[in-house]
């Protein structure tokens, strides 16, 4: 008997706001992909109780071949793909006159380039689904950005500038691929209480939550249902869009 339940892909499970979408998408239903470069004792404890509806593997988004094997193992083990979620990231702070040219090359090659990839490889898998079947809902993407994208922050001005990319990326991609019923949206969350954050100094902290009006640093759970929603029916005429969700407006 085949099975209908939505396939989504969420780049960067294994902890953070990646593992929070998992375990959400996991929870309405839909039957998941992630991958990331070590995996947790989460994502494995998630995987042994849902093997049929995890898939999770451990690659580096830095590498495009990787990737492109990652989406054709995804189909080859669920059938298909729904919903995308570029999730994966990392942060280097640092004054840009000290950033070497390897951040640099690492910070374009898993921010910006992965997250093209993997959304290019879904995209032509889509492009073949809709030639034998037309999935309902339509398919999604979801760009995790980020607020320092459209309000700088010094000392992250290269991770600014692959997220301001990845919100570019998706405005574009959204044009492209509407007529197919292909909806692209992201999301820019304010600094959340995940690893990424974690060498904010105290004052830097404190300083955030001061200017935040509900008053403090978001979690992966705040964050959740905004993927949750892009990637549903609910958000069937949403595309191109960037929802902020920054408890305010932080910078
Ligand atoms: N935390 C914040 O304050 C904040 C604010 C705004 C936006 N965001 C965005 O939200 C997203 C999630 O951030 P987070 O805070 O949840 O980060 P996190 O806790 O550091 O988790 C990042 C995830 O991405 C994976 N990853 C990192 N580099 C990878 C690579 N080269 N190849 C494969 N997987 C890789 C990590 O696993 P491995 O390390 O094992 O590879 C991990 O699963 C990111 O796009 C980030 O830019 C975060």
């Amino acid at each position: 008997m085949s099975d209908d339940r939505p396939v989504s892909i969420v780049s960067g499970g294994s902890r953070g706001l990646g593992l929070a979408a998992v375990e959400r998408l996991l929870d309405r239903g839909d039957r998941v992909a992630t991958f990331s470069r070590r995996g947790s004792d989460r994502l494995d404890d998630l995987a042994s109780h849902a093997p049929q509806r995890l898939f999770a593997a451990r690659i580096d988004a830095a590498d495009p071949t990787a990737i492109t094997g990652f989406v054709a193992a995804t189909v080859t083990r669920f059938g298909r793909i729904d919903h995308c979620v570029a999730n994966a990231a990392v942060a280097a702070e640092g004054v840009l006159a000290t950033t070497a040219d390897e951040t640099v090359a690492n910070l374009l090659a898993v921010n910006l380039q992965g997250a093209i990839v993997l959304t290019r490889e879904c995209v032509r898998q889509w492009l073949v689904q809709r030639r034998t079947a037309v999935p309902s809902p339509g398919p999604s993407v979801v760009l995790v950005s980020s607020i320092v994208a459209s309000r700088g922050s010094p000392g992250l001005t290269v991770y600014a500038a692959t997220k301001a990319g990845l919100e570019a990326f998706g405005r574009s991609l959204a044009r492209e691929l509407g007529s197919r019923g292909i909806r692209v949206n992201s999301i820019a969350p304010g600094f959340l209480e995940t690893e990424l954050s974690a060498s904010l100094s105290p004052a830097d902290r404190a300083r955030i939550v001061r200017r935040t009006p509900l008053g403090r640093l978001g979690t992966p759970l705040d964050v959740v249902g905004a993927i949750d929603f892009l990637t549903s029916d609910r958000a069937a005429f949403v595309t191109g869009q960037t929802l902020i969700i920054d408890g305010g407006g932080a910078a």
